[in-house]
């Protein structure tokens, strides 16, 4: 473990791939006042106040976060990293855990509008009951693994998870899979079907009013593969594209490569969206069960 510039670094317990940053105390009680400055609404309506917290999340660790989070992200071995208070307090609410996550998304990128929210973030909220068409909200369904913004026209290079908070959750844990850890990898990718474009629609609560076409895979700069993909919103052409996307789904929920972890609240997972899947497992019954996250997706700067 390193312990620099208020905030301590260490790997995962269960992959090196994936970082563990943990800010403070100090940091965190120097980010109230600078936080302070500005409510929601002014975040929301004034996108430049973003930038001006953000920047005060890099100073008080000596410019040395942003530098660290990039490096991270971009890094096709890592492209991971679970970032938060090292200690939740009073301090950690709702308001400051979203103006810190708006400052870590800052320091990385552009966030995308989300259209589900009308914001540049959304918060949604799990429950015992839920009537929304996607599998978003579904608490007792398994949500299979997938990457963001598959149905969009705008560029996703990452997104931010952040737990605001969790009341009466057993299960629930996050599943994350790097497509280099991936063993159905080469085969899938190098398929000549997952290289054609498919036609990608999404349900009426996305608010969407367009399809887009692409492939599931490509390929970056050095040839490596990037993915994008979600089960819900394919929309295949024939048997031959239903078929593939069955045997992908089929081989991302058997991999025993997954990474089955457990955000705890007040932290964020920033993943790269080309290589890093992730979902989400069922939760156990309980009448009484509330989860919420904040979500941010964007793209580099
Ligand atoms: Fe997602």
């Amino acid at each position: 473990m390193e312990n620099i510039n208020g905030f301590e670094i260490k790997e995962h317990e269960k992959t090196n791939r994936i970082l563990e940053i943990k800010l403070n105390d100090e940091i965190i009680e120097k980010l109230i006042f600078p936080f302070n400055k500005f409510d929601l609404t002014a975040l929301e309506l004034k996108p430049f106040t973003r930038f001006t917290i953000a920047k005060s999340l890099d100073d008080v660790t000596d410019n040395k976060l942003s530098k660290l989070m990039n490096s991270i992200i971009r890094e096709r071995s890592k492209g991971c990293f679970i970032i938060g208070p090292k200690n939740v307090s009073s301090n950690t609410n709702d308001q400051f855990l979203i103006k810190l996550s708006t400052s870590i998304a800052h320091l990385i990128g552009i966030p995308n509008h989300d259209s589900m929210s009308g914001k540049y973030y959304a918060r949604f909220h799990i429950k015992h009951e839920d009537t929304s068409d996607s599998y978003l909200r579904k608490a007792y369904r398994n949500m299979d693994l997938h990457t963001d913004g598959t149905y969009v026209n705008e560029i996703t290079d990452w997104l931010t998870m952040t737990k605001l908070e969790e009341k009466n959750v057993e299960g629930g844990e996050t599943t994350m899979l790097h497509l280099d850890e991936w063993e159905y990898c080469d085969d899938l990718s190098k398929d000549p079907v997952g290289r054609q474009d498919f036609t990608w629609g999404s349900p009426k609560s996305k608010n969407i009013g367009y399809k887009v076409q692409h492939p599931v895979f490509s390929s970056d700069k050095k040839g490596r593969p990037n993915i994008s993909y979600i089960d819900q919103f394919p929309e295949p052409k024939n048997m031959e594209q239903g078929n593939f996307l069955q045997k992908l789904s089929d081989c991302l929920e058997k991999s025993k490569n997954k990474i089955i972890t457990k955000l705890p609240v007040g932290h964020t997972i920033v993943a790269n969206n080309y290589f890093w899947l992730h979902g989400r497992r069922p939760f156990d019954k309980n009448q009484l069960l509330s989860r919420e996250l904040l979500r941010i997706r964007g793209q580099f700067f």
